[in-house]
C-alpha cells in the first residue's frame, strides 16, 4: 500500500468539491447592522476610525435602513448620539430623545420588514460617559440604574423597537427590563441580553462613533478578559431573568466563550463583532496587507462556526451582498 493512505486533500481538489463539503455558511438573515444616529445632523458624518461607517442624520438613517432591508440583513441595532448630555442621561429616557425619535422613524419606514433593535444603555446620554447613574461617591449605582434602564426600555418599545438590547452590564438588568416591559403591555417585545461583555480595548472606535465622554474605564461592570467561568454565570442569570437571546461581545478574541455559551444554553446566541475588530481589518486592508473581502467573510464564518447564530457586524450590508453572490 502506498503512503499516505488517508488523503484529506482529495476533498479539496476542485472548487465544486470544496463547496460540497463546506460545513459552515453564513446567511444574510443572520447579520445585524449596528447604526448610529446623531441629533441635529443634516447629512451623514464619517467616523474616522471606522472607514465606511457614519453617524446618520434622521433622514439618512431611514434610507440606510431601507437599503439594509433590501440587502436582506436580519436586523438593525440603533445607537443614539445626543446633542447634549447630563448627569442622569435623561435624553435616553425622553420619548423625544434622538434614539426614540429615530426608532419611530425607522419603524414607520420599514414596519416589520426587518427586526428593529435598540441599545438600552446610558453611556451615550450621560455627561460622565458611564453606562449607569453615579452615586454621590462617584461609583456606578447598580440599583438606581436599573430603574432608569426600565424606563428607557419602555420608551424604546413605545417607539417601536422589536428587540431591546441592554448593554450596560448592571446586575439584574434583564429582570428589571422584562418586568417593566410586561407592566407596560409590551409582553411581545424580546430582550437580546448583552450577557457576556468584556472590558475590551477594542471598543475604541465606537467611543469615537458615539463621542463618548468617558474618562476612565468600565472595569467595575464589564468583565475581565481573563475570565470564562464568570461568563457562564452571567449567561445563566440572564436566561433565568428572561433573556430571549444572549450575546457575547467582542467576538473574534472570544470565540472560545461563544462556543461554551452556545453549548450551555438553548436560547439563540449572538456575537457582536465590535468596532475595533472592524477597524483592524479595514486598517490592514487599506495598507494592502490583507485581502479585505476575504478577511471579512473569514471572520464572519469563524464567529458562526464557533456557535453564534446571529452576528452584529458593521459589514452586514456588504457581507450580505458578498454572501448572496457566493451561494
Ligand atoms: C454601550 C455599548 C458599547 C458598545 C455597544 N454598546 C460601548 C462600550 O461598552 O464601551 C461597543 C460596540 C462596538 O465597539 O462596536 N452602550
Amino acid at each position: 500500500m502506498s503512503f499516505p493512505d488517508i488523503r484529506p486533500r482529495r476533498l479539496r481538489t476542485t472548487p465544486a468539491l470544496r463547496r460540497l463539503v463546506e460545513e459552515t455558511r453564513v446567511a444574510p438573515a443572520q447579520l445585524i447592522l449596528p447604526m448610529f444616529v446623531k441629533e441635529g445632523l443634516t447629512a451623514p458624518r464619517p467616523i474616522s476610525s471606522m472607514p465606511g461607517v457614519v453617524q446618520h442624520s434622521r433622514d439618512s438613517l431611514r434610507k440606510a435602513v431601507v437599503e439594509a432591508v433590501q440587502a436582506g440583513v436580519g436586523g438593525v441595532m440603533l445607537f443614539g448620539v445626543p446633542e447634549t448630555r447630563d448627569e442622569t442621561g435623561s435624553g435616553g429616557l425622553d420619548p423625544d430623545g434622538i434614539l426614540n425619535v429615530a426608532l419611530r422613524d425607522v419603524r414607520a419606514e420599514v414596519g416589520d420588514a426587518t427586526v428593529i433593535m435598540s441599545d438600552v444603555c446610558l453611556d451615550e446620554f450621560t455627561s460622565h460617559g458611564h453606562c449607569g447613574l453615579l452615586a454621590p461617591d462617584g461609583t456606578v449605582d447598580n440599583d438606581a440604574t436599573l430603574e432608569a434602564y426600565a424606563r428607557m426600555a419602555v420608551a424604546q418599545a413605545d417607539a417601536g423597537a422589536h428587540v431591546l438590547g441592554p448593554s450596560g452590564m448592571m446586575d439584574g438588568q434583564v429582570g428589571a427590563i422584562r418586568a417593566a416591559l410586561d407592566a407596560a403591555g409590551h409582553t411581545d417585545r424580546s430582550i437580546l441580553a448583552y450577557a457576556v461583555k468584556y472590558a475590551s480595548s477594542f471598543y475604541g472606535p465606537f467611543r469615537e462613533a458615539v463621542e463618548s465622554a468617558l474618562d476612565g474605564d468600565r472595569r467595575t461592570y464589564q468583565q475581565n478578559p481573563a475570565n470564562l467561568r464568570e461568563s457562564m454565570r452571567e449567561v445563566a442569570l440572564d436566561v433565568a431573568e428572561g433573556a430571549d437571546m444572549v450575546m457575547v461581545k467582542p467576538a473574534l478574541p472570544y470565540l472560545d466563550v461563544i462556543t461554551r455559551v452556545a453549548g450551555t444554553v438553548d436560547v439563540p446566541v449572538a456575537a457582536y463583532q465590535i468596532s475595533g475588530e472592524y477597524a483592524m481589518v479595514e486598517a490592514a486592508a487599506a495598507n494592502g496587507w490583507i485581502n479585505r473581502e476575504a478577511a471579512i467573510l473569514e471572520t464572519l464564518t469563524s464567529i458562526h462556526r464557533a456557535g453564534a447564530q446571529l452576528i452584529l457586524t458593521y459589514w452586514a450590508v456588504e457581507a450580505a451582498t458578498l454572501l448572496r453572490a457566493r451561494y
